[in-house]
């Protein structure tokens, strides 16, 4: 295997983990260029980068160009990813700007690394809260279309950057001396020992574009532009790890237990579901929490259970790292996947 260049566009929350994967996976990179609106210095898992501000030169000699910069109009990715691919790079993006671009694939490598093979210089890493879910959707709909799927979440701060995580710090810090917040800058209210029940903004039908994500990036993903996908998404005072209480039917009946035997041997799937706590241990767990989610890599599923009513309908709780699973480790794995697939040129 060859080695490849690579930059990492943006050293916030999700680019420092980008940086912190690709070292601990020992990711083969002849050269880790980090870039940001401004230079500085960064230390990561014990290794100084040196961050440069972007310029269209940086991307000179870049084969794999990893982005996790803001979005919109002034974000690094609409900015500088056509640069970074007419200058030989393939573009890892971590945003929302390319993702439901027919030309652009979207993918998480466990579901659907095949739509790597139709890239044309962009892949799109999904929404965070729809690749955990997607994760554990694959492998029961392959053993049966999965016709509805209606979602809840309970989302961390850290899903909005680092301003949130510093945001419900202090305002727990001042609750807890009696002192009530008076800043809100991130949220519309206050987070600490509260439930926000809007992700991003509200659009007319009464959804949030968090929700509308969640339903057009799971049919994407999962090939089939049919599946009903509705979600409630909410964000809780959590500092990382996602939540989701994920409800689905399917053509024919899995049953929970036959549900359980499949995701248990599906790749990035723990599977923490032991219904009847032990008589020894009355507090054994018995199912996934995002405390222990955070900083690990796989999406861990919990709570099977049947519908009693609907004959074809399972619930279940699905828990893992919006960060790392969510972010920065899938899009090191799509890197990862291309050069098993022999799609990356440039390794020397
Ligand atoms: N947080 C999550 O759970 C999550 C999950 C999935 C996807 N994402 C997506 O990943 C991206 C990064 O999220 P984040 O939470 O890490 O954001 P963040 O903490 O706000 O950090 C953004 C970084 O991007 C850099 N940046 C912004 N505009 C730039 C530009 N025009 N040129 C170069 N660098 C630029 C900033 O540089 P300076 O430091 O110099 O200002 C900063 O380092 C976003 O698109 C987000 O939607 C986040």
């Amino acid at each position: 295997m060859g080695e490849y260049n690579v930059a990492v566009i943006g050293v916030g929350a999700v680019g420092e983990e980008m940086l912190k994967v690709l070292v601990q996976r020992d990711f083969p990179a002849r050269q880790i260029k980090v870039l940001a609106r401004s230079a500085r210095e960064v230390t990561v898992a014990g290794r100084t980068f040196q961050v440069e501000a972007t310029a269209t030169e940086s991307f000179d000699g870049v084969d794999i160009a990893l982005f996790a910069g803001t979005e919109g109009e002034k974000g690094a990715s609409v900015m500088f990813s056509q640069e970074a691919i007419n200058r030989g790079a393939v573009v890892i993006d971590n945003g929302a700007d390319f993702r439901m671009d027919p030309k652009v694939p979207l993918v998480v490598p466990e579901v659907n690394a095949h739509d790597l093979e139709w890239h044309q210089g962009i892949i799109a890493n999904p929404n965070c809260s729809t690749i955990q879910m997607v994760v554990a959707l694959k492998p029961l709909h392959e053993r049966s279309r999965i016709k509805r799927v209606i979602a809840s979440t309970y989302q961390a701060v850290s899903g909005t950057g680092r301003s949130a995580i510093e945001e419900l710090a202090e305002q727990s810090v001042l609750l807890a001396h009696g002192q009530k917040p008076k800043k809100f800058s991130t949220y519309p209210m206050q987070i600490a020992f509260n439930v926000l029940p809007q992700i991003g903004g509200f659009r007319e039908d009464g959804y949030t574009s968090e929700e509308w994500k969640m339903r057009v990036e799971t049919r994407k993903i999962l090939g089939d532009p049919d599946i009903q996908v509705s979600a409630t998404t909410v964000r809780v005072p959590v500092y990382n790890g996602h939540s989701e209480s994920i409800y689905i039917e399917t053509e024919e009946k899995i049953s929970a237990e036959e549900a359980c035997k499949i995701l248990s041997r599906s790749p990035g799937i723990q599977l923490v579901d032991q219904p009847a706590a032990s008589k020894s241990d009355p507090h054994a767990r018995t199912y996934p929490v995002p405390l222990e989610a955070s900083g690990k890599d796989d999406t861990y599923v919990g709570r099977v259970r049947e519908d009693p009513d609907v004959a074809t309908g399972l619930h279940m709780w699905v828990v893992s790292d919006n960060i790392r699973k969510g972010a920065a480790l899938n899009a090191v794995q799509i890197a990862e996947t291309l050069i098993q697939k022999g799609l990356l040129k440039g390794g020397r």
